[in-house]
């Protein structure tokens, strides 16, 4: 049977057109060696196969081959290497495909679906090679003009279709971003337990990646954010080498990978299990906002509305503790608060940590729809040297991001399982950790 996402796209495409997609390749790190494969997020979201050097072809039109898979043969001399392949027959067996040829066969059978086709669908611009074998393959048909064979002449992004259906998410979907994120809450909450200043940065990582996989994640979604003391305050920091002293507060922002999903949640919390005045207080104000863009969250809501009013507790907070002076309006206005919050209050979340689907419809910011799936996470970074700012705030980064799903009415979020309040975290710091083998 053909996967029901794919039969989705297929029943959404323009008449006389069709849409290739092709695979991720391996790539390679260094002498012999390849990263650890991820597949094309759209190839697998349509097809579920997760094996590199394949290309799916979709022509509604077609009388008999609507799904047509090109895929890597299966090779015993290959195979003993680097393991067992669908190969032709299982594409059509286990993946759905109506036809299914070696991908040494591309260049020569792909010029036979694309003939006599008004539309393509082909995301240009993703894979240079890729790009070069479907002009390449254009060109040809072209060239048989006078044997009453026409090329595609309209080219369409196929994101178009696949990406707003990936932004809306369906109950298997949800069921595993709820995986993904509790997973992701258990590897903080172990973080939290095991921290103890004048261990390293990269000791945190190793736990909260030791959980995700003794959980059954594949990995990683992205990779882990452990930053103590002035790290905290680096946005992107991943190298994760420092020494965690007595006094820094320990940002984590680290979400584990389900079935391609991904969650992404960031806490942070004092090294030693208690907060200073400062950092409760800067904290305060990161957590005022957060739970207050939550409380916003329902159907017909503005994305950018939610970031409008996160910005606003962020800019009150800050006055409210001395960091601004003056109105919200016009500190607002002036975007004062991006010294301390210069990044979004969120971004949609799914297969992809930085989700796809277009935030901003023509002029207007999207509204929330039910299944959208987004994260919410203000965030305040003091580094040193700050002007203006006194001493006791440096080196204070606090973001705190949860994950949410827009429901019927408003929200779940997802990331309950490692809590936020201060009170609770001082609280669960000093608990014995549970054990995590
Ligand atoms: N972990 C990346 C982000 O929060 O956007
Ligand atoms: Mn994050
Ligand atoms: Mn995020």
């Amino acid at each position: 049977m053909k996967p029901f996402r794919l039969t989705e796209f297929l029943g959404k495409m323009e008449p006389n057109s069709v849409a290739i997609f092709p695979s991720a390749h391996e790539v390679r790190r260094n002498q012999d060696t390849d990263f650890e494969f991820r597949q094309e997020t759209d190839f697998y979201y349509l097809t579920r196969l997760n094996e590199p050097d394949c290309v799916a072809v979709l022509a509604p039109n077609h009388p008999e081959h609507k799904y047509v898979l090109f895929v890597r043969p299966r090779k015993r001399e290959e195979e003993i290497w680097t393991g067992i392949r669908a190969g032709v027959e299982g594409a059509i067996r286990d993946f759905g495909a109506d036809a299914a040829y070696d991908i040494a066969e591309l260049d020569r059978i792909l010029p036979k679906y694309l003939q006599n086709v008004h539309t393509l669908y082909h995301r240009f611009g993703q894979n240079a090679e890729f790009d070069q074998k479907v002009f390449g393959t254009i060109k040809h048909i072209r060239g048989k003009v006078r044997g009453g064979v026409y090329a595609p002449t309209t080219i369409i992004d196929p994101i178009t279709i696949v990406h707003e259906m990936r932004l809306r998410k369906n109950e298997d979907d949800l069921n595993s971003l709820r995986r993904a994120a509790a997973i992701s809450a258990e590897g903080h909450v172990a973080a939290m337990q095991h921290c103890k200043p004048g261990m390293y940065e990269y000791e945190l990582e190793a736990v909260v990646e030791y959980v995700f996989r003794k959980r059954g994640a594949a990995g990683v979604g992205y990779p882990s954010i452990v930053g103590a003391g002035f790290n905290s305050t680096i946005l992107h920091y991943n190298t994760n080498q420092c020494q965690i002293s007595d006094g820094d507060v320990v940002l984590i922002d680290a979400g584990a990978e389900y079935n391609l999903f991904s969650g992404d949640i960031t806490r942070t919390f004092p090294a030693n299990g208690k907060f200073t005045k400062a950092q409760q207080a800067i904290y305060e104000v990161v957590l005022n906002a957060n739970k207050e863009v939550i409380k916003m969250v329902k159907p017909g809501e503005s994305f950018m509305k939610l970031h409008e009013h996160s910005i606003d507790v962020v800019t009150q907070g800050l006055i409210d503790i001395g960091l601004l002076t003056g109105s919200v309006k016009d500190n607002v206005a002036a975007k004062a608060y991006e010294k301390f919050f210069m990044h979004k209050t969120g971004h949609w979340l799914g297969m992809d940590v930085h989700d796809v689907g277009r935030y901003k419809l023509d002029d207007d910011w999207r509204t929330l729809e039910p299944g959208m799936v987004f994260t919410v996470e203000p965030g305040v970074y003091i580094a040193a040297g700050a002007e203006h700012v006194p001493e006791e705030f440096f080196n204070i980064g606090v973001r705190i991001e949860d994950d949410v799903v827009v429901t019927e009415t408003g929200c779940e979020v997802l990331t309950t399982g490692v809590p936020k309040e201060p009170q609770e975290i001082e609280a669960m710091m000093k608990e014995s950790p549970k054990a995590i083998i």
